[in-house]
């Protein structure tokens, strides 16, 4: 039989988390608003949210898990070809939150920028560094998601303030020659409508004369479309590659609600065990929880090497994705 030609893929080669030590349940929230835990695990699926301390920026918690992922994978810090964060919730518009982290991690080598996509960060950041290995522009990119979201919800709000909690993800991926059959992404496929902007936003920041903002949701509008738009990305994502839902190991979606992974989760036809769900542990940590509910994935075994993985998210822009990985 013919040789089957090598591949140039992004591999994950090592993964890191990092939650805040201070955990809230809901009836710690209830303390704070008008809410009761029966209605937030009813809606949402939440039980329990992490909220940073005042050192625990995006910049810290993000460099932790970044040291994490990179210690996983064996690689050192000035090997390291380029940072890339996703976040919302910067230390500071500049220095990039990853230029931060990449003189905590002392990776010298390594360059490096925020981007901004709302909860679908992750998803857009595993996008770009795929491009920058396949192309060869560098060899490793860690891709990190990070947030505190506590810093911008707005606590006379009950519909959104008991939804969202802080965390850091990390995922390093290295550019490897791997068979057809064998383990990175597979693809990635990025989505956005602007016109959608007004339905989950921040309603003020840096930009806007004495208004720090504060995170805006309409949720019924967000949920309407979340399911659908979600199942477009994932339907393309599979169209893509000759697969079908049955080819898929393990669901690690974005965590909002549990509802909308759910309904995800029954449009593909995938029984509990093959959905990773953090939501109840962690609330929505926008663009950290895909990341962290991969680590979660990896410590259970469900996200063993060869286990074909499917992530999808949408968050604010709207800007939703989907990536497929191979463990
Ligand atoms: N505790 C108790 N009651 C609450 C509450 C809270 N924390 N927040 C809202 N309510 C009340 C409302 O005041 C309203 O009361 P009323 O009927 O007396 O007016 C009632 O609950 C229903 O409010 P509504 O906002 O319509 O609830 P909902 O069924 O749409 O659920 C969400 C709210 C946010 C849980 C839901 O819309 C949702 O999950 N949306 C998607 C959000 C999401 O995941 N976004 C992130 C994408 S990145």
């Amino acid at each position: 039989m013919a040789e089957q030609p090598l591949l140039k893929r992004a591999v994950l080669t090592g993964a890191g988390a990092y939650l805040p030590a201070q955990i809230l349940t809901n009836e710690d929230m209830a303390k704070r608003v008008d809410t009761s835990d029966e209605w937030i695990v009813e809606r949402t699926g939440i039980r329990q949210r992490h909220f940073a301390a005042p050192h625990e920026t995006a910049a810290y918690m993000g460099a932790e898990a970044g040291r994490q992922a990179m210690e996983k994978a064996g690689l050192q810090p000035e090997a390291l070809g380029a940072i890339i964060v996703a976040t919302s919730t910067p230390d500071q518009p500049f220095p990039a939150t990853a230029v931060r982290i990449q003189a905590a991690l002392g990776a010298k080598n390594a360059f490096g920028f925020d981007l901004s996509a709302a909860c679908s960060g992750f998803i857009y950041g595993l996008s770009i560094a795929d491009a920058m290995l396949r192309s060869g522009q560098v060899k490793s990119v860690l891709v990190i998601g990070t947030e505190v979201f506590s810093r911008l919800l707005n606590f006379e709000d009950r519909a959104t303030c008991v939804l969202f909690g802080d965390g850091a993800g990390a995922a390093l991926l290295e550019v490897r020659e791997v068979e057809k059959s064998g383990p990175g992404l597979l693809s990635t496929h990025l989505y956005a409508d602007g016109t959608f902007g007004d339905i989950l936003y921040v309603d003020g920041g840096i930009g806007q004369k004495d208004k720090p903002g504060h995170l805006v949701m309409h949720g019924r509008e967000v949920f309407r479309h979340a399911v659908n738009l979600l199942a477009g990305a994932v339907s393309d994502a599979l169209a893509e590659n000759n697969l079908t839902a049955a080819d898929i190991d393990l669901l690690v979606p974005h965590q909002a609600n549990k509802r909308i992974i759910d309904g995800v989760g029954k449009k593909l036809g995938l029984p509990a065990e093959r959905v990773a769900i953090t939501v109840d542990q962690h609330a929505n940590t926008s663009a950290a929880s895909i990341p962290l509910a991969l680590v979660s994935a990896i410590q259970d075994g469900r996200a063993a090497p060869g286990r074909l993985l499917l992530l999808e998210a949408l968050g604010g822009g709207l800007t939703w994705g989907s990536a497929l990985l191979r463990m």
